[in-house]
C-alpha cells in the first residue's frame, strides 16, 4: 500500500483496466460517434479539453436537464459536474429557456443596448458591491479585459497571479513556479509572452513573498480566487485577504477578484460573505444560465480610467483594445437578467448548500471508515475531495497532493455507475435541481469504489 495516499496502485490499475471494458461495453454509440467525428476534428471533439475525460472516448450527449444528463446510449447521470461550473444553477432551466427562445425571436444581436441591460447593471452593483460593469463573452475575456484595464489604471505592466492558479487561458498568468522560479506553466504552448517583463508569481498564503513582491511597485494587479480552486480546494488562511488587501493598497496595486468558481460560496460569492473589497472583480460561465457571458465590475476610480481611456472623440469611442462584437447583446442580456433575478436566488443557494452539506458528510465518513489520508472541503455548494490529510495551503503543495491515476480511476467508476464529477480533478457542484437522492447515489458509490480500492 502506498504510504501517501492510501491506495496500492496495483488496485488502481486493475479497477482502471476492470472499468474500461464496462464503459465500452456500455456505450457503443457514443463510441461510433467518436469515430466518425475524428475524421473532421482532432480527437472527434469541438474543444479538445471534451477529450479529457477518463473514458477512452467521451460520452455523447442526447440531453441534459436540471441535474441529469442522457447520452446516446440511453445511460443517464446525476450530473455533479455541471459543465465544470457552466450549468452550476442547472440544465435547461424552464425559466431560462422561455426567455432565452423569446429573446432569440425578437432578435439576438444588434450592437444597441435593451433595458434588460439597466436591470442588469443594477443587480449586479447590488449583488457584488462595485457600481461599474461591463460585459464578456467568458470569463478569460474578463479576465484579460480586466487585466488590461488595471494596467491604464495605473500605468503598470505586471500581473501577480499565485502558483496554480486558473483564470482561463490568458497569456500572461500561464506561468508556474518550480523550485521558487517562475517557468512557462507545463503543458501549455508557447505564446511569445516575456513573462519577466508581464507576469510575477508567487504561493498563495505566503504574505512575505506577496510583500517581496509588491515592493517595487511595479505591478498593476494581483489577480486572485479567494479561495484556489483549480488544483483543489486551497482555502484563503485566517488574516490572508487582510494582508492582501493592506499590501495591494499600500503598494498602489489593484485586486482583481476572480469568482468564477467561488460563486458557489453564496448569492453574493466569496467576497459578499468575507466582505472582501476589491477593485475589479470578475465572475463568468454560470451567470447567463449557459448563454456564454461574463461580467467584470469595477470601482468609481477605475471607471474614471476606463472611460478616459475609451474617450469619445469626433463622435469616434476609442476601442481601447478590448470588447467584442457579441459582448452584451440582446440575448446575452436577456439570459444574464434571468438567470440573476430567477435562478441565482437565497433559496436556490439554500438548497444546494444543504445538499453540498450532505455530499460532505458522506465523503468524509467514507474516508474515516476506511482511515484513508484524504480529506473534503466544502466552498458553499461545491464539493472536493484531495488525496492527502489535511488542505494545501498552496497550489504547490496542492499539486503534489494529486495523484491523477487514482483520480482518473474513481470518475470512470462512478461515471460507469451514472454518477458524473468534474473530469480535472475530484469536484462536485449541487444545481437547484439536484436531489437528496442524487448526492446518496454519489455516497454509496464512492463507498464501493473505495472498498475495491482498499479492500
Ligand atoms: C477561476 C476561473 N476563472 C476563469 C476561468 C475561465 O473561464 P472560461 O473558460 O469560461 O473563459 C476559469 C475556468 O475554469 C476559472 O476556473
Amino acid at each position: 500500500m502506498s504510504p501517501e495516499h492510501g491506495v496500492a496502485p496495483g488496485r488502481v490499475d486493475a479497477l482502471l483496466e476492470a472499468e474500461i471494458a464496462r464503459f465500452e461495453q456500455t456505450h457503443p454509440r457514443s463510441g461510433r460517434t467518436n469515430e466518425r467525428a475524428r475524421a473532421t476534428m482532432p480527437r472527434g471533439v469541438p474543444l479538445h479539453w471534451m477529450a479529457n475525460w477518463p473514458t477512452p472516448y467521451p460520452v455523447c450527449l442526447a440531453e441534459a436537464s436540471g441535474a441529469t444528463l442522457t447520452d446516446v446510449d440511453g445511460n443517464t447521470y446525476a450530473d455533479f459536474c455541471l459543465g465544470d461550473t457552466g450549468a452550476m444553477f442547472g440544465h435547461a432551466n424552464p425559466v431560462v429557456a422561455e426567455a432565452v427562445a423569446e429573446q432569440v425571436r425578437r432578435g439576438s444581436t444588434t450592437m444597441l443596448p435593451t433595458e434588460d441591460a439597466v436591470v442588469v447593471g443594477e443587480e449586479l452593483a447590488r449583488r457584488f458591491g462595485l457600481p461599474y460593469w461591463q460585459l464578456a463573452t467568458s470569463a478569460t475575456d474578463a479576465n484579460r479585459f480586466a487585466i488590461r484595464i488595471a494596467r491604464i489604471a495605473t500605468g503598470r505592466e505586471k500581473v501577480l497571479v499565485f502558483n496554480g492558479k486558473y483564470h482561463g487561458s490568458v497569456d500572461e498568468t500561464q506561468v508556474s513556479l518550480r523550485n521558487g522560479r517562475m517557468m512557462p506553466q507545463p503543458g501549455v504552448a508557447p505564446n511569445a509572452v516575456d513573462w519577466a517583463r508581464t507576469t510575477k508569481v508567487v504561493e498563495f498564503n505566503d504574505v512575505p513573498a506577496l510583500e517581496r513582491a509588491l515592493a517595487d511597485e511595479d505591478v498593476a494587479c494581483v489577480l486572485a480566487e479567494p479561495v484556489m480552486t483549480n488544483v483543489g480546494v486551497v482555502p484563503a488562511e485566517a488574516g490572508y485577504h487582510d494582508a492582501l488587501r493592506d499590501l495591494t493598497r499600500r503598494t498602489g496595486t489593484l485586486l482583481i477578484i476572480d469568482e468564477t468558481h467561488t460563486i458557489s460560496t453564496g448569492p453574493g460569492g466569496y467576497t459578499r460573505a468575507h466582505g472582501l473589497d476589491p477593485d475589479l472583480f470578475v465572475l463568468g460561465k454560470s451567470i447567463a444560465g449557459g448563454i456564454p457571458a461574463a461580467v467584470y465590475g469595477m470601482t468609481t476610480d477605475v471607471a474614471e480610467a476606463f472611460l478616459r481611456y475609451t474617450a469619445k472623440d469626433d463622435y469616434r469611442i476609442s476601442h481601447g483594445g478590448f470588447g467584442g462584437t457579441l459582448v452584451g447583446n440582446a440575448l446575452t442580456l436577456r439570459a444574464l437578467r434571468t438567470t440573476l433575478g430567477e435562478v441565482m436566488t437565497d433559496d436556490a443557494y439554500r438548497h444546494m448548500g444543504a445538499l453540498a452539506e450532505q455530499f460532505d458528510t458522506g465523503v468524509a465518513q467514507v474516508i474515516a471508515d476506511h482511515r484513508l489520508p484524504w480529506h473534503v472541503t466544502r466552498l458553499g455548494a461545491r464539493v472536493e475531495y484531495l488525496f492527502s490529510a489535511r488542505a494545501p495551503h498552496n497550489g504547490g503543495e496542492a499539486k503534489q497532493f494529486r495523484v491523477p491515476r487514482l483520480e482518473a480511476a474513481i470518475h470512470l467508476y462512478l461515471l460507469n455507475r451514472g454518477v458524473l464529477l468534474t473530469p480535472f480533478h475530484n469536484m462536485a457542484l449541487m444545481c437547484p435541481a439536484t436531489s437528496e437522492s442524487d448526492v446518496d447515489l454519489h455516497t454509496g458509490v464512492f463507498a464501493d469504489c473505495v472498498k475495491e480500492l482498499v479492500p
